[in-house]
């Protein structure tokens, strides 16, 4: 392609070295619609002929039907996909292949073509996390009976419905499906298409235009122009790529919270879960195990895809303007970033699936018999504010009587009015006895945000509102 200036070839090392055609051949369908789109503009501009611009029709279709039959014959030497598709088009349709490069770089080409891949990435995991919340959602609505402890610096803090931590989990992917809808709109106003090597294009080609035939081929709801105004910036930052790397990297840390959590209840100190076969593996070695290995590589693939954001700043925190090659290091970061998290969110649903994510009542029941954590405290500093009793005073009078507990060896339902009196006769009456139930505690947070069932409900309804989009 650029042999005139060239007497010798690029060493086979160095040959290797640099190709990306093993990569990056998966953006071949956005490479030739980007393509297609910049001939329909040398054809208006009159560089291409008609005859021209339908033979470049037709060589496309040709390519597409051999890539699509696996008989495309990609070529290291060729070095990228943009110059196997180009010079396969050469080969087929002659002279008109040539003209197509007219004022057109490898550098606004490949910004195009990961912009209309993003777009297409974006919407799939999109759908994947609106999906999963959906999911987590049935779980919530089915287990809104369900009482257990939730944990401050993981110890025992207040009791809760496991609705609405459940409930959590699926607000991340709400929010996170969310900022994805705009991260879409941004990746489909990033055609530098028309910027050339990184100065613009000398034969009026409209980039304007291009980019709005692009993003309405792509999308053709979008009514929002703001096409790439700056050439420079157009090939030489890669900000719409970081973006989605930012949220893929912010959904993992949700999915990988999530799984922690799931991890430690199917412990059998917890006991909380038994996650199904599906989603579980056996031991080599001791035949009892059932280990919780989807929700531990989710975890693990999570340091992957930060990693991966990490990679991309890395990349261009010192890099000088414009494209620089080092650039073509953004792709692999892109493809397993955004892989790795699509294959998350679609293994945490299987997760939470009605059939994986089982619930052992009794034993959440039995912890919670077990008075540990003196989780009914928070009903007796309650009852004393609402008594009259300054709080400071009556966390004190609380933090007493719990220590009364452990220094007995009584759980705090085991109290009787003889204990009380013997804490603080004047302010623990009897009658504070009969409010000590963990569930009218839960039922207590009777406001937005909180723990009563009515609120967990309310919330849900709202939940599956966002969910929609
Ligand atoms: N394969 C290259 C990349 O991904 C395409 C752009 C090459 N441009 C160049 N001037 N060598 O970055």
């Amino acid at each position: 392609m650029w042999h005139g200036r060239f007497s010798g070839k690029p060493d086979k090392l160095m040959q290797e070295f640099s190709e990306s055609v093993s990569f990056d051949q998966r953006l071949w369908r956005e490479d030739i619609a980007g393509s297609l789109a910049y001939a329909k503009e040398l054809l208006r501009i009159k560089i291409l002929t008609k005859k021209e611009f339908a033979e470049i029709e037709n060589g496309f279709k040709q390519i597409t039907a051999e890539i699509e039959s696996g008989k495309f014959d990609w070529k290291v030497e060729l070095e990228d996909v943009h110059m196997n598709i180009e010079a396969r088009l050469t080969q087929i349709i002659g002279d008109a292949g040539k003209k197509l490069h007219t004022g057109r770089s490898r550098n606004d080409q490949v910004v195009t073509d990961l912009a209309l891949w993003l777009y297409k990435r974006c919407v799939e995991i999109e759908a994947a996390a609106r999906e999963l919340g959906h999911t987590i959602a049935d779980r919530a609505e089915e287990l809104i009976d369900v009482i257990i402890p939730a944990y401050t610096h993981m110890q025992r803090a207040q009791p809760v419905r496991m609705s609405h931590q459940l409930a959590a989990y699926a607000g991340w992917m709400a929010d996170d499906a969310g900022q994805l809808s705009f991260q879409r709109m941004f990746t489909l106003t990033d055609f530098p298409l028309g910027s050339g090597a990184c100065t613009g294009n000398s034969f009026g080609v409209d980039m304007g235009e291009l980019s709005d035939s692009l993003s309405q081929a792509a999308d053709p709801r979008l009514r929002q122009r703001r096409s790439v105004n700056n050439s420079m910036r157009g090939v030489g930052d890669r900000d719409t790529a970081m973006d989605m790397l930012y949220v893929c990297a912010k959904m993992m840390t949700h999915l990988s919270r999530m799984s922690e959590d799931l991890i430690l209840w199917s412990t059998a100190e917890f006991g909380f879960i038994t996650l199904g076969d599906a989603v579980t593996t056996g031991s080599s070695i001791m035949p009892q195990k059932r280990n919780p290995d989807a929700c531990e590589l989710v975890r693990g693939k999570t340091a992957r895809v930060v990693g991966h954001l990490m990679q991309l700043f890395m990349l261009l925190k010192a890099l000088p303007m414009t494209y620089n090659r080092d650039l073509q290091e953004d792709k692999e970061a892109i493809f397993d970033a955004t892989d790795q998290t699509l294959a998350c969110l679609r293994v945490m649903k299987l997760v939470f699936s009605k059939e994986s994510f089982r619930v052992n009542r009794k034993r959440i029941q039995a912890h919670l018999d077990s008075g540990a954590g003196y989780m009914e405290a928070m009903n007796v500093a309650d009852w004393l504010v609402m008594r009259g009793v300054p709080f400071r005073e009556g966390h004190d009078i609380t933090g007493r009587l719990v220590k009364y507990c452990e220094d007995h060896n009584k759980r705090m339902m085991d109290l009787t009015a003889k204990d009380l009196a013997k804490v603080d006769k004047r302010h623990l009456k009897p009658a504070l006895l009969k409010q000590l139930s963990l569930e009218a505690l839960v039922e207590r947070k009777n406001v937005h945000a909180g723990t009563a069932k009515k609120q967990v409900q309310a919330r849900l309804k709202d939940l599956r509102r966002f969910l929609q989009g």
